[in-house]
């Protein structure tokens, strides 16, 4: 189940990124919900507290989820990289690879209705695409018969006001998809 998992991945020494963390971050929220937010990896604040999404692109992710009425406690949230890269690198080809079966277990577990990417690392693994987010967002596409939407990260919307209106447009598509599963 997801409690022994969480514990697995908190002593996984499977790549180097397990030699610098202070924290691993496993994932947060309700594991039974319809809705995961999965992200890149860890940045400073998260290695720090182990918990995912809580320094400035969190505190825009809460943002993001009150304005399609979710709070963080009814979704779920978790990244690909469950350990912080050195000053927030993109994570590694063999990073990636080493660490993806514990997100793709945590998806297995859940069977979400569906899932929404933040932002280009966590929608390429995802779909294992090298297309570009402003391709890959404003549509379904399938992850293991899930329902998957990307959109952009929440620290790409900070530094770039002009991705708002089509994020807009991606939460309202994923409101729409969770809403008409018949959760
Ligand atoms: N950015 C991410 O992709 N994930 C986090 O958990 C925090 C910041």
């Amino acid at each position: 189940d997801m409690k022994s998992l969480a514990g697995k991945v908190s002593e996984c020494r499977r790549c180097s990124l397990s030699k610098s963390r202070t924290n691993t971050v496993f994932g947060a929220g309700d594991p039974r919900s319809g809705v995961v937010f999965v992200g890149e990896a860890p940045g400073r604040e998260e290695d720090l507290s182990g918990l995912p999404f809580v320094g400035r692109a969190g505190k825009l992710l809460d943002k993001i989820l009150d304005a399609i009425d979710f709070s963080r406690e009814e979704v779920y949230i978790a990244n690909i990289l469950k350990c912080r890269p050195p000053d927030n690198r993109d994570p590694r080809e063999d990073e990636v690879a080493a660490c993806e079966p514990f997100l793709q277990k945590q998806l297995e577990l859940m069977q979400p209705e569906v899932i929404c990417a933040l932002g280009r690392v966590a929608a390429q693994t995802l779909l294992r695409t090298r297309s570009s987010l402003s391709r890959m967002r404003g549509k379904i596409h399938y992850y293991n018969g899930v329902k998957l939407i990307a959109t952009y990260h929440p620290a790409a919307l900070l530094r770039n006001p002009h991705f708002k209106r089509p994020a807009w447009e991606d939460m309202k598509l994923l409101r729409a998809i969770y809403d008409g599963s018949g959760d």
